[in-house]
């Protein structure tokens, strides 16, 4: 079980990785969600909730406050990049009209509100670093 708890726990900081990784690439490059910071969010919760169910089970401490602290934050997180996602399709699919040449607009503030949500992730991200990190 403590191989798994640090295998599970390298999963953890490589889904971190990723996430802040694609967070500031993205900062200068449109700010937009692809699917490796929506995977990435998935992964963190996914191998935190392992993680609790392992050390459960090992009968290691569990602080179940901040574990909750954790998941609330972290569903946040996925919450804003499948939304964002999607608004951010929505918004750059143009589609051509069926036999006209004018381009449909995207609906107005679809892709302001998906930069929004990218900041948003990006920051609630780095909040749940620090809960990580100082609540001991
Ligand atoms: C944005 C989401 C998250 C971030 C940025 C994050 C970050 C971190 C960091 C930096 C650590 C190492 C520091 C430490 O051991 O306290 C850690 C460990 C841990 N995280 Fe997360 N986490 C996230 C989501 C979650 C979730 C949703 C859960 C569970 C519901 C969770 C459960 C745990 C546990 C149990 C450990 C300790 C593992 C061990 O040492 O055995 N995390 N997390």
């Amino acid at each position: 079980m403590e191989v798994l708890r640090i295998v599970l726990l390298i999963g953890h900081f490589a889904a971190l990785a990723v996430l802040l990784g694609a967070f500031v690439g993205q900062l200068a490059a449109g700010r937009v969600f692809g699917a490796a910071m929506v995977g990435a969010a998935g992964a963190l919760l996914g191998t935190g909730l392992l993680l609790v169910a392992v050390r459960a089970a090992d009968d290691l401490s569990v602080n179940g406050p901040k574990i909750g602290v954790k998941l609330a934050i972290a569903a946040a997180v996925l919450g804003c990049a499948l939304v964002g996602r999607r608004r951010t399709a929505t918004a750059v699919a143009a589609p051509v009209p069926a036999g006209g040449a004018v381009p449909v607009s995207p609906p107005a503030g679809a892709r302001s509100s998906a930069v929004g949500l990218f900041y948003a992730a990006g920051l609630l991200t780095i909040a749940n670093v620090a809960v990580a990190v100082a609540w001991t």
